[in-house]
């Protein structure tokens, strides 16, 4: 089977996502529709708490799946509902208690409210399994369990990182999506909250992992510096912002870095030229990244000004000439190492993913310095709202690993959340 449905679910940090995928065209030509997508993010719960608590995640998880589920459906419009609605035979009432022990809350609504929906047009299931927060992840994948067993659909596992690489297949083209040919090798750039990865893209589902980073994940370093200077949960916009605004010479007319005379952008320009970041680890001959030192250093700094003049680094200006520092040092360290792996690698094809692959200087300096420097390579980039976690992408990775086993799928009851699963 080439042209099937898929409904997919992602919930491995903090969004909440399903949707339903229309894949046909095979490894040749893969072409993707979308039915029906939900993304529920519980960015507002986490700001409120400055990060993302594993078991705060998990909890909204299992409040949210159903009727999101339920919504994506409908959208999809393949929801309807069951004509002479029958409780499940007792193993399988047996079988969700304890699939579901741990997610009480679901029990409830899968044995009472899940038979009251027709059994939808499915083919296959796919669903996160890993790398993840382990309580985030089990609940989507329990969920898809359940759906699997009690309307005898297939269950994909699927690698969250892989996703994160295949999310690039769906290209805004008007208000639907074109696929784009992958040519192999090709060289994914991972970017996200828990991951940053260099992967050598050898054929559709065949990984080399050539790099990653030793300690802090780039995403986590534009948390963590956020947190810093104040500014809330999750920081990589926040700071990418600031930044941006600095770039474009925005005048900060409230919260001067110097009292309340009006400063002239040249003179925050010249505040962000006045202290550097390290680039760590950027002339290594690895392709490893750490951004734990230059965290560390962005720590420093605050706390040496802030024993000079507290006031200096709560001011608009000072936070906004850290931001561009320290987003230039990130830019620069992982285009540099990326641009070599290329050029070692010999690909010209680069995929950009993962939720810091939204950061605007970023993508323009990967484009540009490629252009440049690897003649007629090619550099892809999620849409936007795909960059960030998103079931879209999981879906996509189901449909090319159940073409890959031809249908053979494991007994779905035996699938476990992994948190650190590396890709493979
Ligand atoms: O891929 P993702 O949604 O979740 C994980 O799997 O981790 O990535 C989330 C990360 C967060 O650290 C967030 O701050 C960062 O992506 N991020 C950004 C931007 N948008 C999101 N970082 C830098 N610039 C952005 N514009
Ligand atoms: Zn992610």
């Amino acid at each position: 089977m080439v042209h099937m449905r898929i409904l997919a679910i992602e919930t491995s940090c903090d969004e909440t996502a399903l949707s339903l995928l229309d894949a046909s065209g095979g490894f040749g030509n893969p072409k993707f529709k979308i039915l029906g997508n939900v993304v529920a993010s519980q960015v507002d719960l986490h700001t409120k708490y400055g990060g993302v608590f594993p078991m705060m995640a998990k909890r909204e998880h299992v409040k949210n799946i159903f009727p999101l589920f339920v919504e994506m459906l409908k959208s999809a419009k393949a929801f309807t509902p069951a004509k002479n609605p029958k409780p499940w035979s007792k193993k399988i009432v047996g079988i969700i208690e304890e699939l579901l022990a741990r997610e009480a809350d679901l029990v409830d609504i899968c044995l009472n409210q899940l038979p009251s929906i027709k059994k939808p047009n499915i083919d296959a299931i796919a669903v996160t399994y890993g790398p993840g927060l382990e309580p985030a992840l089990w609940v989507g994948l329990n969920f898809a369990k359940v759906l699997s067993l009690v309307w005898d659909i297939p269950l994909v596992p699927v690698n969250h990182m892989e996703g994160h690489i295949l999310s690039i297949l769906l290209q805004k083209k008007g208000k639907s999506y074109t696929t784009p040919k992958l040519a192999f090798p090709s060289l994914a750039l991972l970017i996200s909250g828990g991951h940053t990865e260099l992967v050598l893209v050898q054929n559709w589902m065949k990984y080399k992992m050539i790099g990653q980073t030793r300690d802090d994940a780039v995403g986590e370093a534009f948390d963590k510096v956020a947190r810093m200077l104040e500014l809330p949960y999750p920081g990589g916009p926040q700071i990418s912002k600031l930044a941006e605004e600095l770039r474009a010479g925005v005048k900060e007319s409230a919260n001067n870095f110097s009292g309340p005379r009006k400063q002239s952008p040249d003179h925050e320009k010249s505040l962000a030229h006045s202290f550097t970041f390290p680039r760590p680890m950027i002339h290594s001959k690895d392709f490893d990244f750490s951004f734990s030192g230059l965290k560390t250093s962005v720590l420093y700094l605050i706390r040496d000004l802030k024993k000079e003049n507290e006031a200096m680094v709560k001011n608009g200006g000072f936070k906004k000439a850290v931001a561009l520092e320290f987003e230039n040092a990130v830019t620069e360290v992982l285009t540099h190492k990326t641009m070599n792996a290329m050029m070692k690698y010999k690909t010209k094809t680069l995929i950009v993913g993962g939720g810091v692959a939204a950061n605007k200087h970023i993508r323009e300096v990967l484009t540009t310095t490629a252009k440049t420097k690897i003649p007629k390579s090619v550099v892809y980039f999620p849409e936007r709202d795909l960059a960030t976690d998103n079931s879209l992408m999981i879906g996509i990775a189901g449909y090319f690993r159940f073409l890959k086993s031809k249908g053979k799928t494991k007994n779905p009851l035996k699938l476990r959340a992994e948190g650190n699963v590396a890709i493979g």
